[in-house]
């Protein structure tokens, strides 16, 4: 597959402690078979996530040095307010500290007004915290997400897509008075980075307006979502990725977005309102007490001037062209090993199908995590695992949840990374695929009652 080399140059560098398999084989140990657990310097190529780790440019560095840190309507917030309005044309911006801070504003904020009896959010997949605020709010999070996004082994070009029948009937059962917000996460992190498309957020933003409810965007992601639109949606490749952003944000009201992710700060977030400034208000109230005053919301200037730079930095067709063309590349090389992975590739991640690589692994022992666990000794590659582990047991029933997918995120950093370690990730990767079956499960040493994949400790299955 041919590479497409990046639109960058490396300005500074940070160098990484070589490990040995011994050491990591120790390291693995001491952290309970947890790469969550270890510390980052142990790590040589640290794929666990894509939020906060990107590389600022040299633009974004030099913004730090001009952030206004005034306590009350500083210019960095003015800027940021600009960029915001220019790219999303929403007209009410809260900086929020990161995503989850603009969902804990936000949420309460929406049930309040609705005052359902029966509150739902309904998403194509809520994240992990997305769907905690919801909760906290008061709400029950509903995922109808396509079913063609379980079909790991086949090319659908949405698989973040909403299942729209599923969305009709779930307004309708619970009654479009109970639905406090439709929310479209874009791309679905969750079914492996895989973007949603226009024709979709346009239908299920028909169906929601038709039944007078809010559309919001989990925007984390937006931009290579526009560039998924752009590339395999009819009659958007030659619109400029701009206005792909303003058609996708014309369908919502409000917008929350973890800037840690596209827009490549280490910290921040927003929460935007299109034209509803009474819900801006209300949202305001709730701001000044979590994240802080309306104008910083756990922001210091200096973030805010980083984060109005990278929301332009990421939406640039060069830049997505090579971002998404590594994700593609890492993907291609593990497939043409015949390593199953969800297919095509998404935004931010390759996702292996660790349930087929290790079908000799039952669910409640962990295949993903094992596959993560191998991966680390292997090359001091660490990835995270998305399945049984992290989806938990029903506190209910305390019987664990079923899922059909067990997979192991491979995150890529933007811009952290060059394809020689991609080629180094998809190498360790083959070397384990091919010591496969004597691979072993886990099992707990220490299970956590809530959000028990961050800090468990577990031990090989003997
Ligand atoms: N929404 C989506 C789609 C996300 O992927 C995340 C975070 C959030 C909201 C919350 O944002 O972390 O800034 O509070 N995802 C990270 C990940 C943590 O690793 O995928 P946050």
């Amino acid at each position: 597959m041919k590479r497409i080399p990046e639109p960058f140059r490396i300005k500074m560098v940070e160098p990484i402690k070589m490990t040995t398999e011994a050491d990591r084989k120790k390291s693995l140990e001491e952290a309970g078979y947890n790469p969550f657990s270890l510390k980052s310097e142990d790590v040589y190529i640290d794929l666990l996530t894509d939020s906060g780790t990107g590389a600022m440019s040299a633009n974004q560095w030099a913004g730090l040095m001009i952030g206004d840190e005034a306590y009350a309507g500083s210019r960095s917030f003015i800027r940021l307010e600009e960029s915001v309005r220019t790219l999303f044309r929403y007209q009410y911006v809260i900086p929020v500290h990161q995503g989850r801070g603009a969902e804990q504003i936000l949420f309460p904020t929406l049930v309040k007004r609705k005052s359902a009896d029966n509150p739902v959010f309904i998403s194509n997949y809520h994240f992990d915290t997305t769907a905690a605020h919801v909760e906290i709010s008061g709400a029950k999070a509903i995922n109808v997400l396509t079913p063609e996004a379980v079909d790991t082994g086949t090319w659908y070009d949405f698989k973040g897509n909403f299942d729209l029948e599923k969305l009709a009937t779930t307004i309708e059962t619970y009654g479009a008075k109970n639905v406090v917000g439709i929310i479209i996460t874009i791309t679905c992190n969750s079914a492996g980075g895989q973007p949603v498309s226009l024709a979709n957020i346009r239908a299920a933003s028909e169906l929601a307006r038709a039944n007078g409810i809010t559309v919001i965007i989990d925007a984390a992601r937006f931009a290579e979502n526009a560039w998924f639109i752009k590339q395999r949606e009819s009659g958007y490749r030659d619109i400029p990725i701009g206005d792909v952003i303003r058609e996708m944000f014309d369908y919502a009201d409000v917008f929350t977005m973890s800037a840690k992710k596209d827009p490549m700060v280490n910290m921040g977030g927003l929460c935007c309102f299109k034209n509803d400034r009474e819900l801006y208000r209300q949202t305001q109230v709730l701001c000044v007490p979590m994240e802080g005053f309306v104008t910083y919301g756990g922001l210091n200037g200096r973030d805010m001037e980083a984060l109005s730079i990278g929301l332009w930095e990421c939406a640039d067709e060069d830049f997505l062209k090579y971002r998404i063309g590594q994700v593609e590349y890492l993907g291609e090389r593990l497939r043409n090993a015949g390593i199953p992975i969800q297919y095509p590739t998404g935004g931010h991640a390759v996702f292996v199908d660790a349930g087929k690589m290790l079908s000799h692994i039952p669910s409640e022992q962990f295949p993903a995590h094992a596959l993560a666990n191998e991966l680390y000794i292997e090359g001091g590659v660490r990835g995270v695992e998305i399945g049984s582990l992290l989806l938990g047991r029903d506190p209910a029933t305390g019987k664990q949840k079923e899922t059909s997918l067990e997979l192991l995120r491979l995150t890529i950093p933007r811009r952290v990374y060059t394809n020689d370690h991609m080629d180094y990730v998809a190498d360790c990767l083959i070397a384990v695929n091919n010591r496969a079956s004597q691979i072993k499960g886990l099992t707990f040493t220490y299970e956590p009652e809530v959000l028990r994949h961050f800090t468990a400790r577990l031990k090989p299955v003997v």
